[in-house]
C-alpha cells in the first residue's frame, strides 16, 4: 500500500470513528455507532500493517502479536461477566499506559531517525518524555484501579500524611528530571532521568488512585479511560502517526467528557475527586455524621406486589445493580409487557450512575428489548413520581436514598437520586438490609408508604410474574 492510500484510509478511521462516537450517544443507534467503530478499527489496522513503514521482516511479529493479543481479548470478552465490565476496561487501560511507556522506550534508544536540526530532536525527545510520563501514571493508576474495583484491593482511600506535598514534590522532581533530559548529549546519560521519571510516575499513579474512596471509583474509572486517550495520543506523536494521534485525543477528550458527567450525577467536584479520601469499601455501613433510620420495615409478599402493580394507573421502575447481578432483565421486560397489555403506564427511570458502569441500565433493558421511549433518565421521570402509583425498586439502594437530599451528614449528601418516596407506594427488591456500593444505610426502607419484597430480584421477579398471569 502506497503512503497517500494509507492515509486516505486513516481519514477514513477517522470519520468512522467520529460517528461511533455520535451513534454511541443514543441506544438507538449505539448498534451502528459499534459497527462504525469496529469497520473503522479494522481498516485502521489493515492500513497501518500494510503501510510502507512496515517491512515484510515485520510481518511475522505482527501476525503473532495479532493472534495472542487477539485470543487474550476474545477469551476475556466471554468470560467476563457485565457486572465485572469495568475492571475488565480498567485493565485494558493499563495496557495502554504500558504501551505507551513501551513505545517511548523504544523510540529513545531507536537510532534510525536523524534529525535535521536540534529543535526537532529536542521535540521528539519531549514528546517521549511526556509519553512515558502519560503512560506510566495510565498504568499503574490502572492496575490499582483494577484491584479496587475487583475487592482484591480495599476501597478505603489511603491518606498518607503530607500527601498533596508529595505529589507536589514529585511534579518538580519530574520538571527538574525532564530538563536533565533534554540537556543530556547521550542515549545512556538521558536514561537515568528518564528511568527516575518512569518510577515516580508510576508511584504517583498507585498514590493517586490509593487515595480515591470506593464511592468515587467510577469517576476515576472514566478518568483513567481518559489519560489512556493522552497517552495514545503521545504514542501518536512519537510514532508520527496521526491516526494515533486524532483517535487518542477523541478517547482522551470523551473520557474527560464522560468523568464530569459523572461527577455531576454523584455531585462530586472533579478536583475533589482527584484529591481523594472521598468514600468507603463498597457494601459497609458506615454512617459518618449521618442519623440511624427511624421507622420499621415493612415487607410483602410477591402475590401482594403483584396485587399493587395490576391495581395501578401508572408504574415507574427504578433498577439498579441488584437487577444486573440476578440478570432479571428479561423478567422485567415479561412484567412490563403484560402490565402494557392490561392498560397500565409502566414507564423506567434511570440513575446516570445505576449499576456498575456507564449506561449498564440501559444496555440491560435494550438487550430485554425494553422499548427506547419507556426508559427515561432521572431529570425527566423525578417530577413525575408524586402522581406514580407504584415505583417499583429492582436491587438499587444508593440511587434511590433520600439521605442524599435529607441529612448533609450523609457521605452521599447531595448526589442526585431518583424521588421514589414521592409516589403513593414504593416497593423496594433486594434480598436483605445491606447497604449498596457507598455503604450507607437507606432511610427509604423504613418509610410509611414503601414495602421491602426481600428475595434474589429474579426469583421474586418470576414469583410476581406467575401471580400476574394467574
Ligand atoms: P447499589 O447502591 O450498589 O445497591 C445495589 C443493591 O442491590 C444492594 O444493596 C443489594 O442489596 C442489592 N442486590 C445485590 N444482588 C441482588 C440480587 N441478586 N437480587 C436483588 N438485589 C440484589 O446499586 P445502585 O443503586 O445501582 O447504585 C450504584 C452505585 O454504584 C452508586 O453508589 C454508584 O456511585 C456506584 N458505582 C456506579 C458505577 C457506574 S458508572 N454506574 C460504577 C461503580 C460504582 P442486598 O445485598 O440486600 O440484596
Amino acid at each position: 500500500m502506497n503512503a497517500s492510500l494509507a492515509t486516505v484510509s486513516y481519514i477514513a478511521s477517522t470519520i468512522l470513528f467520529i460517528l461511533s462516537l455520535g451513534g454511541l450517544s443514543n441506544p438507538e443507534t449505539a448498534r451502528r455507532g459499534n459497527l462504525f467503530g469496529m469497520i473503522g478499527m479494522a481498516l485502521a489496522v489493515l492500513a497501518t500493517v500494510l503501510s510502507p513503514r512496515v517491512t515484510p521482516a515485520g510481518y511475522a511479529w505482527i501476525v503473532g502479536a495479532l493472534v495472542v493479543g487477539g485470543a487474550v481479548g476474545l477469551v476475556a470478552a466471554k468470560k467476563v461477566q457485565m457486572t465485572q465490565m469495568p475492571e475488565l476496561v480498567a485493565l485494558m487501560h493499563s495496557l495502554v499506559g504500558l504501551a505507551a511507556c513501551l513505545v517511548g522506550f523504544a523510540s529513545y534508544v531507536d537510532t534510525s531517525t536523524v534529525f535535521p536540526t536540534v529543535a526537532e530532536k529536542s521535540i521528539h525527545e519531549m514528546e517521549i518524555y511526556i509519553g512515558i510520563l502519560i503512560g506510566a501514571v495510565t498504568f499503574s493508576g490502572s492496575i490499582v484501579a483494577f484491584g479496587k474495583l475487583s475487592g482484591k484491593i480495599g476501597g478505603k482511600p489511603l491518606l498518607l500524611p503530607g500527601r498533596h506535598l508529595l505529589n507536589l514534590a514529585g511534579l518538580l522532581i519530574v520538571i527538574y528530571f525532564g530538563w536533565a533530559f533534554l540537556q543530556a548529549e547521550t542515549i545512556s546519560a538521558g536514561m537515568l532521568p528518564l528511568v527516575i521519571m518512569t518510577v515516580i510516575a508510576l508511584l504517583f499513579g498507585v498514590h493517586m488512585v490509593m487515595a480515591i474512596g470506593g464511592a468515587d471509583m467510577p469517576v476515576v474509572v472514566s478518568m483513567l479511560n481518559s489519560y489512556s486517550g493522552w497517552a495514545a495520543a503521545a504514542t501518536g506523536f512519537m510514532l508520527s502517526n496521526d491516526l494515533l494521534i486524532v483517535v487518542g485525543a477523541l478517547v482522551g477528550s470523551s473520557g474527560a467528557i464522560l468523568s464530569y458527567i459523572m461527577c455531576r450525577a454523584m455531585n462530586r467536584n472533579f478536583l475533589s475527586v482527584i484529591a481523594g479520601g472521598f468514600g468507603t469499601g463498597g457494601g459497609t455501613v458506615t454512617q459518618g455524621d449521618s442519623a440511624q433510620p427511624e421507622g420499621e420495615v415493612s415487607p410483602i409478599t410477591a402475590a401482594e406486589t403483584a396485587e399493587l402493580l395490576r391495581d395501578a394507573r401508572t408504574v415507574v421502575i427504578v433498577p439498579g445493580y441488584g437487577m444486573a447481578v440476578a440478570q432479571a432483565q428479561h423478567t422485567v421486560f415479561e412484567i412490563t409487557r403484560l402490565l402494557r397489555e392490561k392498560g397500565v403506564t409502566v414507564r423506567f427511570g434511570i440513575h446516570p450512575v445505576a449499576g456498575r458502569m456507564p449506561g449498564h441500565m440501559n444496555v440491560l433493558l435494550a438487550e430485554a428489548k425494553v422499548p427506547y421511549d419507556i426508559v427515561l433518565e432521572m431529570d425527566e421521570i423525578n417530577e413525575d413520581f408524586p402522581q406514580t402509583d407504584v415505583a417499583m425498586v429492582i436491587g438499587a439502594n444508593d440511587i434511590v436514598n433520600p439521605s442524599a437530599q435529607d441529612d448533609p451528614g450523609s457521605p452521599i449528601a447531595g448526589m442526585p437520586v431518583l424521588e421514589v418516596w414521592k409516589a403513593k407506594t414504593s416497593i423496594v427488591m433486594k434480598r436483605g438490609m445491606a447497604s449498596g456500593y457507598a455503604g450507607v444505610d437507606n432511610p427509604l426502607f423504613y418509610k410509611d408508604n414503601n414495602r421491602m419484597l426481600f428475595g434474589d430480584a429474579k426469583k421474586m421477579l418470576d414469583e410476581v410474574l406467575g401471580a400476574l398471569k394467574s
